[in-house]
């Protein structure tokens, strides 16, 4: 089981966490991965000045589009299962 968690906290909110939620809900779906990828938000990661922040597992990632996320999803989940 891989964890995508996805800050929610105000500055990653402003910085587009709510639209890279809903692109890892629509992916997981699509590639049929509810079973093996969970999707969690979380509250502030205090890295508020570096994008929109992610984990993947324990991995920290920043995201400014939905191109990063869908490339991050690419390389640390699709390729990995
Ligand atoms: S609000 Fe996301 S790291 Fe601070």
């Amino acid at each position: 089981m891989h964890v995508i968690t996805v800050c929610v906290g105000s500055a990653c909110h402003l910085k587009g966490s709510h639209e890279i939620i809903n692109y890892f809900k629509d992916a997981i779906k699509d590639a049929g991965l509810e079973n093996k990828v969970e999707l969690k938000g979380t509250f502030c990661m205090d890295q508020c000045t570096d994008g929109a922040n992610l984990l993947i597992d324990e991995t920290l990632f920043h995201a400014t589009s939905v191109d990063d996320v869908r490339a991050i999803f690419q390389t640390e989940i699709l390729e990995k299962i």
